[in-house]
């Protein structure tokens, strides 16, 4: 039987998302910034950090997958959903769930890099940084966790999950 234990309740995320929507605001002043969410797992942060900003965002999202629908990366990324617009000269907040091998989000970085935005930047809710795989610069951390799988705020196991109001570590007998 799967087992959950919260490891950052609702109200921690509240209280570093806000304060992660502030160190933005002051970065960007102007805007308009364009916040590209990561589906499906950082629907919900970014719903949160884009709320609690003040400065103009523009949200756009990409699809990938890099992981099937176990717990250890596949080790390959695909574009399964592609930006709708133009981003050159623009501003760019990449939001991503997790960095964990760092495997998707180096990959992105070259694609979005190639577009010529203005300036191109990272906030992750989560940094796992103990299996990294590929050099990645994030600027925005909500907060770096052990190497334990975790579930909720948006993030799944198998695409269970993503509704929780905690992230929680999700424990599976090894069987
Ligand atoms: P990376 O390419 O290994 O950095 O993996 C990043 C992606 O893997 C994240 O966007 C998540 O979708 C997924 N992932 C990595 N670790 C976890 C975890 O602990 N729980 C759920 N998803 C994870
Ligand atoms: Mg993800």
């Amino acid at each position: 039987m799967p087992t959950l234990r919260a490891l950052i309740g609702a109200s921690e995320l509240d209280t570093r998302i806000r304060e992660l929507a502030a160190q933005i605001d002051r970065d960007y002043p102007e805007g308009p910034v364009y916040q590209i969410g990561i589906l499906k797992g950082a629907f919900i942060f970014l719903a949160d950090l884009a709320r609690a900003m003040n400065t103009p965002a523009r949200i756009e999202f990409v699809g990938i997958s890099s992981y099937g629908s176990g717990r250890t990366s596949s080790g390959e990324v695909r574009l399964t959903k592609d930006l709708d617009v133009s981003i050159e000269g623009y501003d760019v907040v990449v939001v991503e769930d997790i960095v964990d091998s760092g495997v998707t989000l180096h990959y992105l970085m070259q694609v979005f890099a190639q577009r010529k935005p203005k300036s191109l930047r990272v906030a992750t809710l989560l940094d796992k940084p103990e299996h990294r795989q590929r050099p990645v610069h994030v600027d925005y951390v909500g907060f770096k966790i052990p190497d334990e799988f975790v579930v909720g705020f948006g993030l799944d196991y198998a695409e269970d999950y993503r509704n929780l109001k905690d992230i929680c570590v999700l424990g599976l007998s090894p069987d």
